[in-house]
């Protein structure tokens, strides 16, 4: 039996690898706050294991707590991605990181569409009107967007999450496209970004968060876009640079934008929040009771392996 840390409550059922494995659980707090980077600190230095979130920080100083103290084997992070972890300092110190891959496609993906239709319908907006008695009837020209259906999709990066949304794109008879690093061989490869920016109506990012991928998406790379396009980001805020997209919408060099993740989330850059068609959702790609259960079971399973001597396969 071990000593597994699971720093924030998770859904019901989540944490059910570590107790049929009989391992001890600490934590979380009961009013389930955050651990303070002291806590962490504390935790990695007092367990074999910790089952973290995005929201925690695993850097070298916490990491290296878990090593000064002896025991920590390994991390699950109840996410897929782990730009909070440090994994180079991980892999050093022979500390096991393990994440959550595949099992939060479809939900993310729906996500991704929810957030390419209400963009590029602008309903966020039309919403607003009715809720503050704006709306003074039925209007020809009033709430005028754009076509989602026939549109051409622009997937960059493409991964699981992206081909899940390309699968339910084609219900809607758009053209996909997508970019990567390496040719992927598959029908609407397009090999550089700009190309790809430049035939899209709507774009979507699906990269993790690297010192590559951070501001992929600035001022340059918008002023590529079309005047008519929309720009959907599901997976990390500072892909994007924030000012320029404001700054594009504002110009109106772009059309409209949605966004679920932020640079510095929660806190949010304020010119988010007044800026011209902007659909805003906190976060919450993979935010089903389903989904969210199956990714802390995988995070407790990964550390259950680890601890057993195994290496599952959603070990980085
Ligand atoms: C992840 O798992 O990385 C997602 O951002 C959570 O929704």
């Amino acid at each position: 039996m071990a000593l597994v840390h699971v720093t924030r409550r998770l859904t019901d059922g989540g944490t059910d690898p570590l107790i049929a494995a009989g391992h001890e659980i600490v934590g979380p707090h009961l009013d389930d706050s955050p651990l303070t980077a002291a806590e962490l600190n504390e935790a990695a230095a007092n367990s074999d294991g910790l089952v973290c979130l995005l929201t925690d920080r695993i850097d070298a100083e916490v990491l290296s707590a878990g090593a000064a103290g002896g025991r920590l084997r390994v991390v699950g992070t109840a996410a897929v991605g782990y730009d909070n972890i440090d994994v180079t300092t991980a892999r050093k110190l022979g500390i096991a990181i393990c994440n959550t891959p595949g099992v939060l496609d479809a939900t993310t993906a729906d996500l991704a569409l929810l957030l390419i239709l209400a963009a590029t319908r602008t309903s966020t907006l039309a919403e607003d009107d009715l809720r503050h008695g704006r709306w003074t009837g039925w209007g020809f020209n009033t709430h005028l967007a754009r076509d989602v259906n026939g549109a051409t999709l622009g997937l960059i990066g493409y991964g699981r999450i992206a081909q899940a949304v390309a699968a339910r794109a084609a219900g809607f008879d758009m053209e996909i496209l997508h970019t990567s690093r390496n040719d992927t061989g598959l029908p609407g490869f397009v090999p550089t970004l700009a190309e790809l920016l430049g035939r899209s109506d709507i774009v979507s990012v699906h990269v993790p968060l690297t010192e590559s991928t951070r501001h992929l998406i600035g001022a340059a790379e918008l002023a590529l876009m079309k005047p008519t396009a929309v720009l959907i980001n599901t997976a990390r805020g500072p892909v994007i640079d924030e000012d320029a997209l404001v700054d594009a919408l504002e110009a109106g060099t772009i059309f409209s934008a949605g966004l679920d993740v932020f640079d510095g989330e929660p806190s949010l850059n304020p010119r988010l929040l007044t800026a011209p068609r902007i659909t805003l959702l906190p976060h919450i790609g993979s935010a089903t009771i389903a989904t969210r259960t199956r990714m802390a079971q995988l995070a407790c399973q990964g550390v259950c392996d680890v601890l057993a001597g195994r290496t599952p396969p959603n070990q980085l």
